[in-house]
């Protein structure tokens, strides 16, 4: 039943409370049908009346097309209003074409290309009868101990910004009737990244400062690029829980970004507010969270046991109730539900989508694009005239590569490196070798020796090493961030038998890589369905890596958190890495700086910054500076290169970071070809939060640079007057 340009102000008026907060529930398809997916979070059935299922506003984690047919045919039938059911689901990085991890994708530093994966996505999830997809998650992050940095774009609020706006756009469109389109929500608000010792729901303690500065703009820029959902954080935030937390939710979302959207909570983040211990109870848990402005409480039953009553008794104004209805319904208006409940779900359409040949072919570019060439000490690219190649490891012919996040992703669907290899080189012969499992506390060795049995016969090898999917994501938080189990060991002994050898890694967070002594460091992430033809392209030469990382890469997980926009403390070490220094801010044996910074990955080719150009000294709000970045490519590879541009307030009412990323631009380069970039840097670039929080930016000196984090390619200063 159809309902072109329903009166939703009418439409409330017409239904009872129980209806009207039925809307602000969500539960998992579970409790709607049987094959549904639990993807997340503690599955349970609820058993409530169905008064109540049939009139519940929305679910999650349903399995497809079909099923989201069947749920909302039998709900269109029941639900005496005809409210439809909104569906939603976690689109992180793919739907059933799944594409690198979103700390893989970032490290692409490409936004057209994290537009064009998230296009597909839409496409594929929108066949699949999703509306509103949970994503992008725009947690700032500086912690590598941390399971969910794999889904986060690393330690620059710059980047993380860029990429979580044009994922929105990206999802939305530019109208979200378009049966294409799905709604985004921007989680996980706020500053879940910020776990104290990265340890997933941990607590977090920022300053107001540092949250503006570091941790707040992402979902501001979300929020610009016209987000239609936010999403409250498990965590608490300076002792109080993001769905409770008036600061967050009502002076910051409400007040200061006027956001008007509707607000979900995380699973069962309602009732988590009485194990924190902030609510005593169910209902004062659903008072605090309603009165924080959740509308829609997921996978707890606080509103459903409570909601009614706290209106009925005065507590709760049923006019606040219709406000958050109201929400809820005009987005279901502007998704085109009650014009058709079904929108975009297509079982033929899915099924015709899903690892299409050109869905397969944008995954593919995407993994090549977002591989980091860590190292290479004279071994990449392979000869494609191999005759003989181990490939040796766990990952060797594992498909279990697509990541914690991969929605209706299947291991079945992904193509392991062995096969990748297998289809590049036809004709060459291909020994794969085990060796050992990835698992931390599985100190096997038995496969050792065939694994450098198989070394030793081949030219080449290819090492495929890393942690497994489930090492990482929610929940999967680790103290010790090395290779797991015995893979160390494999790799030295494999090293020693043939040092003509490249270790290809799979992760969802940065490593410790420092006792690594492979000559060759190509870190794939979680690539997805076209991993390993992605790792043949790149191994062989038909593609050049280009990705750079964007989280830090620590020496040693006593160093987390470690990132690159640190501030210099009035004792910053100069001495040698190796080298301790005494009455300074560093550690006995080990260095402070990363073993790979921000913005570092290598090529096949060598770039030459011949220039850095400014267009004047000083500058000011009136006068922007023009900075100009002359790029060569000196070597045999035509190739891209991100250039970067930072700089440093060297001195400022608050201490500055040593150096931030201002812009980035990447460029594609023949063998002997340059080309100049021009950035424009202006004052708002420079702003920063002083003491009082006020954005500002100050008069003074400042240092501007190309290259990477902690390496100057080209330098200058200028003034801001
Ligand atoms: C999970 C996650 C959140 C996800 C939600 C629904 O617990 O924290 O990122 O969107 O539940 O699956």
């Amino acid at each position: 039943m159809a309902r072109k340009n329903v009166n939703l102000k009418k439409l409330i008026s017409q239904m009872t409370l129980e209806q009207k907060v039925s809307q602000l529930i969500q539960l998992n398809a579970m409790n709607f049908a049987k094959s549904a997916t639990e993807i997340t979070g503690p599955a349970q059935q609820w058993g409530l009346s169905d008064e109540w299922l049939n009139t519940m506003g929305s679910t999650l984690n349903f399995a497809d097309a079909e099923e989201m047919i069947k749920i909302q045919k039998n709900h269109m039938e029941k639900d005496p209003n005809g409210i439809p059911m909104m569906f939603m689901m976690d689109v992180i990085h793919g739907y059933r074409t799944i594409y690198p991890i979103p700390l893989g994708l970032a490290a692409s530093f490409d936004p057209e290309l994290v537009y064009e994966c998230t296009r597909m996505a839409a496409k594929e999830a929108a066949a699949g009868g999703v509306n509103v997809t949970f994503t992008p998650m725009v947690d700032y992050v500086r912690d590598a101990r941390w399971g969910r940095v794999l889904e986060t774009a690393g330690e620059d609020p710059y980047l993380t910004s860029v990429i979580g706006a044009t994922q929105v756009r990206a999802f939305q469109g530019d109208d979200l009737s378009d049966k294409e389109n799905l709604a985004a929500c921007v989680k996980h608000y706020a500053a879940y990244g910020g776990a104290e010792a990265g340890r997933d729901y941990n607590t977090v303690e920022l300053s107001e400062r540092i949250l503006r500065e570091y941790y707040l703009p992402s979902y501001k820029a979300c929020i610009d690029a016209g987000v239609k959902m936010i999403m409250p954080s498990f965590n608490s935030l300076n002792g109080v829980p993001s769905a409770a937390n008036s600061w967050l939710m009502k002076q910051v979302l409400k007040k200061e970004w006027k956001f008007r959207g509707t607000v979900i909570t995380d699973y069962n983040a309602i009732g988590e507010l009485k194990t924190h211990g902030i609510a005593e109870n169910m209902r004062e848990a659903a008072k605090m969270a309603f009165e924080n402005g959740c509308d829609i409480e997921m996978m707890s039953n606080g509103y459903h046991d409570h909601l009614c009553e706290l209106v009925r008794d005065g507590t709760i104004d049923e006019k606040k109730v219709d406000e958050a209805v109201m929400r809820v319904l005009k987005l279901k208006k502007e998704l085109g539900l009650f014009d058709d409940p079904y929108r975009g779900a297509s079982p033929e359409r899915e099924k015709a989508l899903a690892l299409c040949p050109e869905h397969r072919a944008i995954a593919r570019r995407a993994a090549n694009e977002s591989a980091v060439l860590l190292k290479n000490e004279g071994v990449l690219p392979f000869s494609k005239d191999l005759k003989k190649v181990a490939v040796i490891g766990h990952f060797a012919e594992c498909n279990e590569i697509k990541g914690f996040w991969s929605c209706h992703g299947k291991d079945s669907e992904c193509v392991t490196v062995a096969d990748g290899i297998r289809a590049k080189l036809p004709g060459a012969e291909i020994i794969t070798a085990y060796g050992c499992s990835p698992l931390w506390n599985d100190k096997n060795t038995d496969g050792f020796s065939e694994a450098v049995a198989a070394a030793k016969e081949a030219d080449a090898v290819v090492l495929c090493l890393g942690e497994p999917q489930t090492y990482s994501g929610e929940g999967n938080s680790r103290a010790d961030i090395r290779l797991p189990g015995m893979q160390e060991e494999l790799a030295r002994a494999v090293v020693a038998a043939n040092p003509n050898c490249a270790l290809v890694l799979f992760n969802g967070r940065p490593l410790v890589l420092t006792d690594i002594n492979c000559p060759a460091i190509l870190d794939m992430w979680f690539p997805g369905s076209e991993g390993g033809n992605s790792a043949a392209d790149l191994l062989f030469g038909d593609a050049v890596p280009c990705g750079k990382i964007t989280m830090s890469f620590p020496k040693a997980v006593g160093q987390c958190p470690i990132y690159y926009n640190h501030p210099s403390t009035g004792r910053p070490k100069w001495t040698a890495e190796d080298v301790h220094q005494a009455y300074a801010s560093n550690y006995i044996g080990c260095g402070n700086l990363p073993l790979y910074s921000f913005g570092h990955g290598l090529s096949y080719t060598k770039f030459e910054y011949e220039s850095m150009e400014l267009s004047d000294t000083k500058m000011s709000a009136e006068k922007p500076l023009t900075v100009k970045i002359t790029v060569k490519n000196v070597g045999n590879y035509a190739a891209k290169e991100t250039v970067q541009l930072y700089f440093r307030d060297i001195y400022a009412s608050t201490v500055r970071p040593v150096q931030q990323l201002a812009a980035f631009e990447k460029i594609a380069l023949a063998p002997g070809e340059k080309k100049t970039v021009t950035f424009t840097v202006t004052e708002e670039m420079l702003r920063f939060y002083n003491a009082e929080c006020k954005h500002v930016s100050e008069a003074g000196e400042f240092v501007i640079f190309t290259g990477y984090a902690d390496h100057r390619y080209k330098e200058a200063r200028f003034f801001l007057k």
